[in-house]
């Protein structure tokens, strides 16, 4: 259920109701509010991206890479991320995020040594989700979330993600 809005502009500076040590569903609940209050009203795809991942990042724990490729010509190119400098292209098909982009499908890895093709941007990357972003039929890009710790993401986050992107997909295209 969302809570509200609870990000809020004053002056210069967004500040958001979120308490990260509370349960899962509550976190993400106010990430989803978060994230429709701090993009509402910005046409910028890149502007809301690169806010997107800097919320992700600042209230997701135990992440150690956060942020979004684009589909441009046929191909995920890197596109506003919190995090080590990364990999700019990446084929569709390839690796996990080029999985989410060709299936069209969330990817959970809960151990990204198993995931064939996986590809390496941070050594200390242990497991990862990738969700697409889709507005209509048309994909946008994929979120990428990257984490150190082994099965770091469950089907909670995986649905609490899901949530995040479908609330905020049109303002990402
Ligand atoms: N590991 C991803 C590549 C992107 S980085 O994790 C930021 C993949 O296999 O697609």
């Amino acid at each position: 259920m969302d809570r509200g809005a609870s990000a809020s502009y004053i002056g210069t500076m967004f500040t958001f109701e979120i308490d990260a040590d509370t349960g899962k569903t509550t976190l993400y609940d106010d990430l989803v509010a978060a994230a429709r209050a701090l993009t509402e009203g910005e046409p910028d795809a890149i502007a809301n991206m690169a806010n997107l991942s800097a919320l992700i990042w600042q209230y997701l724990p135990d992440l150690n890479w956060a942020g979004f490729y684009r589909l441009i010509d046929g191909e995920l190119v890197l596109g506003p991320f919190q995090g080590k400098a990364a990999c700019i292209r990446i084929p569709l098909g390839k690796g996990v995020c080029g999985a989410a982009a060709a299936q069209r499908t969330t990817q959970r890895v809960a151990d990204v040594h198993a995931f064939p093709g996986h590809i390496a941007c941070d050594a200390d990357s242990r497991s990862e989700i990738v969700l697409p972003v889709i507005v209509g039929d048309r994909l946008i890009g994929v979120l990428d979330l990257d984490s150190p710790m082994p099965d770091r993401f469950d089907a909670d986050d995986q649905a609490g993600l899901e949530r995040l992107v479908a609330a905020v997909a049109v303002r990402l295209a």
